[in-house]
C-alpha cells in the first residue's frame, strides 16, 4: 500500500529567484494539501545529515554548499499516492530531462540547482519529514 504523505523543500535557487508562490500554486493546483510548512535555512551540519546518503558522491560538498546558501521552504504534503505523484509533478532530477510543465522544467537551472526536492519513498518521506518537523503535524 502506498502512503499519502510526502516531504518537499523549495531549494535556495528557487527561493532566490522568487518562485516560492508559483511553486506552491503548482503543488496545490495538483491536489496536494499542505499539512506543515516552514521557511527556514539548513546549517552545514544539518545539510550533511539530511544528505548523508550522498556523502560519498563527488558532488556532496557542492550539494551542501548550495543547500545552505540561503533560505528554503520545507513542507509535508498530503494526497493519495503522494510520493509518486509528487515526483511526477516535479520532473526528472536533471531539468534538461524533465517533462514539459513539470516544476523542474519550469524553474530549475541545473542538475545541482534543481529548485525542489521530493522524497523518493514512503520511508524516506517519513524520515525527511521528521528531520524538519516534530509534534502533531508529522507522519
Ligand atoms: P534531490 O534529488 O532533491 O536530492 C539529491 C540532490 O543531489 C539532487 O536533488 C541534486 O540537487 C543533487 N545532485 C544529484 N546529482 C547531481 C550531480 N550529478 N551534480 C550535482 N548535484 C547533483
Amino acid at each position: 500500500m502506498t502512503g499519502n504523505r510526502t516531504f518537499t523543500m523549495i531549494k535556495p535557487d528557487a527561493v532566490e529567484n522568487g518562485h516560492i508562490g508559483a511553486i506552491l500554486e503548482k503543488i496545490t493546483a495538483a491536489g496536494f494539501k499542505i499539512v506543515a510548512m516552514k521557511y527556514t535555512q539548513l546549517s552545514k551540519r544539518g545539510a550533511r545529515e539530511f544528505y548523508a546518503i550522498h556523502k560519498e558522491r563527488p558532488f556532496f560538498g557542492e550539494l551542501v554548499d548550495f543547500m545552505t546558501r540561503g533560505p528554503i521552504v520545507a513542507a509535508i504534503l498530503e494526497k493519495d499516492n503522494a510520493v509518486d505523484d509528487f515526483r511526477a509533478l516535479i520532473g526528472a532530477t536533471n531539468p534538461a530531462e524533465a517533462a514539459e510543465g513539470t516544476i523542474r522544467k519550469l524553474y530549475a537551472t541545473s542538475i545541482g540547482e534543481n529548485a525542489v526536492h521530493g522524497s523518493d519513498s514512503d520511508e524516506n518521506a517519513a524520515i525527511e519529514g521528521a528531520f524538519h518537523f516534530s509534534g502533531r503535524e508529522v507522519f
